[in-house]
Parts: structure tokens; sequence; C-alpha cells
């Protein structure tokens, strides 16, 4: 919490969708596919990003305590390399509680925390609004994998985005490179951008983090199946898939599937799609860097690592990128 004067900053709230029409066309065109696909987007609605929250909670999901312990070691390291009052932006924001360890230290002078999923969103940033008065929040319901751009009326100044929790890796290499061209756009000159990426590690530890003992990450795959049930909608039964998570060392990435348990048919926004016993629905990927793989990432995007910051055992790390010009 802040020592800053209680003074009440701002709170908004704008949803920009997308609409759920623009939705189904999507997922049915990626369920027509001859390899059956949904993006991980529709893992977060409400159920989802709480199911989300209770996977960083699980024993064998390292990243989130390992990244928040980063944070809490070089807040003020951080600070001290990107500058107090800045625009603080966050894609994936969810629960809002990342950014916390940073506030006191980084000072910005707004923060916007983007989310596909409002309500969750609406909910945490009030929260977070009322532990922060002085803080002005512009939360922003959005698919930010297509870069919003962003409210009237922040403050003027350097933009700093804060992306955690290593969410750039469920985009491929080709996708996180574009996100990170709009994302410097976004930020303009003299910006930065603070990146959470998981590292390369043993393939039994990360195969433990995408199947914990307790089952929630499999509850939170079957979840986007509830979630299409809704908005499409389709009568998936989700306990009929099986959660499928490995990972695949030669593309250093986790795979996550939805495998059909049995031959069955499903019927999605009025069309009728058939699934072979064993047949599966990608639906997520989980890509792992090194050191030198992140920093030729930023470098197809023309951005520099500026500073890293991992922990004692290599499992994670959190970058500082600037943008090239000057
Ligand atoms: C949000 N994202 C970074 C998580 C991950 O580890 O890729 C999503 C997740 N999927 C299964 N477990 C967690």
């Amino acid at each position: 919490m802040s020592n800053s004067p209680q003074k009440q900053a701002p709170f908004q709230y704008q949803d920009l969708g997308p609409a759920n029409s623009n939705s189904r066309a999507e997922i049915l065109a990626g369920l027509r596919e001859e390899r059956k696909r949904i993006s991980p987007k529709y893992f977060y609605d409400d159920t989802g990003s709480a199911l989300f929250e209770e996977i960083t909670r699980q024993p064998e999901y390292y990243p989130t305590r390992t990244e928040r312990h980063i944070l809490t070691e070089h807040a003020m390291d951080m600070a001290a390399a990107i500058g107090t009052g800045t625009v603080l932006m966050e894609p994936g924001a969810g629960s809002c509680e990342k950014v916390r360890l940073l506030l006191d230290a980084l000072k910005p002078t707004a923060y916007v925390p983007m989310d596909i999923a409002g309500e969750f969103l609406q909910r945490s940033a009030a929260r977070l609004q009322s532990d922060f008065p002085w803080l002005h929040i512009a939360a922003l319901r959005a698919d930010f994998a297509v870069m919003p751009s962003l409210p009237q009326g922040l403050p003027a100044g350097p933009r700093t985005l804060f992306y955690p929790g290593s969410t750039l890796g469920n985009f491929s290499p080709l996708q996180a490179t574009s996100f990170l061209r709009h994302a410097r756009r976004l930020v303009g000159d003299g910006g930065a951008m603070l990146i959470g990426v998981d590292l390369h590690k043993d393939s039994a530890i990360l195969n433990r983090a995408y199947n914990d003992s307790a089952g929630v990450t499999a509850r939170f795959n079957r979840n986007a199946l509830h979630h299409l049930n809704r908005i499409l909608p389709a009568d998936f039964q989700p306990l009929q898939f099986r959660h499928v998570a490995f990972y695949n060392g030669d593309r250093h990435r986790i795979e996550m599937y939805l495998e059909s348990q049995i031959e069955q048919t499903v019927t999605a926004a009025g069309e009728v799609i058939y699934f072979s016993p064993g047949e599966k629905i990608h639906t997520e990927i989980s890509c792992k860097y090194s050191q030198e793989s992140f920093t030729s990432l930023a470098a197809a995007a023309d951005l520099n690592v500026q500073n890293c910051w991992q922990d004692a055992d290599n499992l994670f790390a959190v970058f500082l990128l600037t943008s090239d010009s000057p």
C-alpha cells in the first residue's frame, strides 16, 4: 500500500469488445480445420480467470511465485531503470495482483489494465483502486492480441508496458513478434516494456507444471468448452474430453489439447462437428525461451534488452526492453 497522499484518482472502465458475433466466426473456423483448434483466449471467462488464479497457487506451477519473488526483490532497480511517472499498461492483467508489487516503487501516473474477461477485470481493478486510491486506473475489456488504442484523458508522458506471467509465451514466436511491434508503437519513443518470460528447463518440471496433481489445469482446459457452449451456443460435454499437456522439446513449448474420449458429434452454432475417438482440439501453446532466443525475438521487433532479472534457479526472467530508436 502506498504512503502517497490519499487523494481519490479517477476510475474508468471501458468495454472494447470483442463482440460474441466476431468470436463465433473465429471459433467455428478453428473447429472446421483438419487439426481442430481454438484460441487460448477462450479459457478466460469469469470461471476460467478464477481457475487460472487457482493454477497459480498449485505447488507444481512455479512461474507465478517465481516471478513474484523476482518483482519483489528487484522492484526498486526496475523503477530506477524505467523511471517513475510513466503511464503503465498491462495486457492480460486478470487479477491485477502482480502490479501491486511495483506500484510503490514505480509510482505511475496512470494504470491501464486490459483483459478479455470484463467482469473479472472490473472487480480486480476496483479492488486495486480501493487499495491505491491515488492511482488513476483506466481498465479496458479488450482482445489485447490486437492492441487497442488507449482511452482519452490519460496523462501525457512516457509509457511502460508491463506484461508479466510469460503470457507472451502463449503466442507463437511470429505472433509474439507482431505483438511486440504493436506494443512498441503503443509505448512510443522513450517507452519501455517489462516482460516476464518462462525459461528453458528440465522437461519434467514443465510437464508437472501443466499437469498438476489436483487437476486444476485440466478443469481450466475443459472450461474453455463450457465457455464455447455459452457463446456459440454449443453442446460440448466437457467431461467427454481429456486434458492433454506435454513439453515439445524441439519447439521449446508446452502444447495443450482436449482429446475426445469417444466418437461424438457436437452442435456448435447450428453446425455439426464430428470427433473421432482420440481426436484433439489444440487449445494452447506456452513457449519457453532462453536469454538468447528471447533477445532475438525482441530484436525482430526492433527492441533491445536493457536489463534482465532472474531467480537463483534460472526458472524465470523479467526482461526490460527499450526501443532501438534514439
Ligand atoms: C497465462 N499463461 C501464461 C499460462 C501459461 O503458463 O502458459 C496459462 C496456463 N495454461 C496452463 N496453465 C497455465
